[in-house]
Order: C-alpha cells, then sequence, then structure tokens
C-alpha cells in the first residue's frame, strides 16, 4: 500500500468529499509567500494533517494547509506551506503532493518559492521565472516501483517548466509592469545555506538562483503530465555574493515586501492560464 497508486487515492478522495469537483490548477506558496492565499476567493481549508496519508509542515513560515477556492474565476487547489528533503522526508515521500494534485484533476501546476541570487545581475526583491533547473543531489522523488497509472518509468523533461506557460506569465509581467527575469534554479537539499565555494560552482555550472524546494515537484508533475509554471522570488544574494551572512530574517522580509508584486503577477497569470 505505501507509495501505492491506492495510497493516493485516498488523500484525494478525502479532499474531494470535502472540496467537490474537479480542480484543474494547483499552487504551491514558498516561505513567506503564504500571504498570496488570502486571495483565493470562497475557500475551504483543510489542515495538512487531517488528509489521510499527506506529509505535515515543520516549517515555521509555512503554514500547513490545503485551501481550496477559486481565482481569477479558476477553480483552484493550493498548498500554503510544503514539504522539503531537510525536514527529514525521504525522497519519494515528496512526491505526495503533486501525486494527490494529479488526482484531483489538476492539469497546470504554479509552484513559488523563495530563492538565494547566484547571478551578479539580480538583486533581491527580484523576482525569475524559472527556465530549467539543475539538481546533482539525492534521489528522484518518483525512485522506486513505478506506478503506470500516473506516468512511464522514464520520461522526458526537456520542457518540464512548460515553454507555453513562460511565454504566458512573460506576457502577463509585461502587462503589469513587472520586471521577469528568467533563469536556471539549482537545486541545494539545505537545510544549511550554501557555502560561498559551493556558489561560485553553482555559477560555473549555470545555476542563477539557489533553493531547498520546488525541483522535487517540478519532477513528479512532469512524470505524471503535469505542465508547470515555477517562480522564484529572489530574497538574498547567495552566499559570498556578498559581504554578509545569509540570514532567514532578509528571506522573511524580502518575501513580506515583494507580496504585492507577486500577488499581481500570480492573480493576472492564472486568470490567463
Ligand atoms: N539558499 C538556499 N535557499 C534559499 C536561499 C539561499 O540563499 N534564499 C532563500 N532560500
Amino acid at each position: 500500500m505505501k507509495y501505492a497508486y491506492e495510497y493516493y487515492k485516498k488523500s484525494a478522495e478525502y479532499i474531494q468529499e470535502r472540496a467537490g469537483g474537479e480542480i484543474g490548477l494547483g499552487l504551491v506558496l514558498g516561505s513567506s509567500l503564504g500571504g498570496i492565499s488570502e486571495l483565493i476567493q470562497d475557500r475551504i481549508i483543510i489542515k495538512y494533517k487531517e488528509i489521510p496519508n499527506f506529509l505535515m509542515s515543520t516549517v515555521d513560515s509555512h503554514a500547513g494547509e490545503l485551501l481550496i477556492g477559486t481565482l481569477s474565476g479558476k477553480k483552484v487547489v493550493c498548498m500554503s506551506g510544503r514539504f522539503h528533503y531537510y525536514e527529514g522526508y525521504e525522497f519519494e515521500r515528496l512526491a505526495v503532493p503533486m501525486r494527490v494534485f494529479k488526482l484531483l484533476g489538476v492539469k497546470k501546476v504554479i509552484l513559488t518559492n523563495a530563492a538565494g541570487g547566484i547571478n551578479t545581475d539580480y538583486k533581491p526583491g527580484d523576482v525569475m521565472l524559472i527556465s530549467d533547473h539543475i539538481k546533482l543531489t539525492g534521489a528522484s522523488p518518483v525512485r522506486g516501483p513505478n506506478i503506470p497509472e500516473l506516468g512511464p518509468r522514464f520520461f522526458d523533461v526537456s520542457n518540464m517548466y512548460t515553454r507555453t506557460l513562460r511565454e504566458l506569465a512573460k506576457a502577463e509581467a509585461e502587462k503589469q509592469g513587472i520586471d521577469l527575469k528568467e533563469g536556471v534554479y539549482f537545486y541545494a537539499t539545505g537545510p544549511q545555506f550554501e557555502t560561498p565555494a559551493e556558489i561560485r560552482a553553482m555559477r560555473i555550472l549555470g545555476g542563477d538562483a539557489v533553493g531547498m524546494s520546488t525541483v522535487t515537484e517540478a519532477i513528479t508533475a512532469a512524470h505524471c503530465g503535469m505542465e508547470v509554471l515555477g517562480i522564484s522570488l529572489i530574497t538574498n544574494m547567495a552566499a559570498g555574493v556578498l559581504d554578509q551572512p545569509v540570514t532567514t530574517e532578509e528571506v522573511d522580509l524580502e518575501g513580506r515586501k515583494a507580496k504585492d508584486k507577486l500577488e499581481r503577477l500570480i492573480t493576472s497569470v492564472v486568470g490567463a492560464m
């Protein structure tokens, strides 16, 4: 039963019983970006701990609840608070949320996160569209016996952060007068922030921003045929870029400051999706 199709189905059925109907769009809100969930109208809130077979948030800046409601006229399911490898979950457990989204009917998902800027042209407060990612550490969330009802054993990830959704996001950002960067997200397992030497290596390898989330969700979503849009808020410059330490306070502060900008971007992107 563990990690089998029925396992995910049990979570999805519980959510459907409480929220009803198919939901086409999924949203994941990263550290300090949870405020966006307030924009969801007529929302039903389900605590993660009430959902059978689901996971529980252990991070202070993450709310730990699922919201189902309407955003820009679309029915959405939104995770306010997500799960990370550094919390102690096995990679395979991190497949749960996107597989449950899939069983709820989700076809497109927006993954947001806070990230450190590796690219020295970036500054805190910038918003970066994820064009691709680099993950050189750890296993895959879809490791283990394949579940054919969800997707094939081997699958293509060359257009994971789909071009169509990126083009749509760029067009909406332009309408909103928001300057959108586009770059490669480098996955780090954390919980320690990176060393300056690691950041220099990541820059040489082609990373523009670094963070501890999103990638596990993007891989799982791609496996089950969902389209992914990834948005990073650059909350700080990565280690060693400036002569100062990386702090959680800085990450939270930039998250709060950029709230309005991100809300406008996400609302208009969802409306156009
Ligand atoms: N490194 C990793 N994750 C992060 C950072 C960072 O500098 N900033 C926000 N999340």
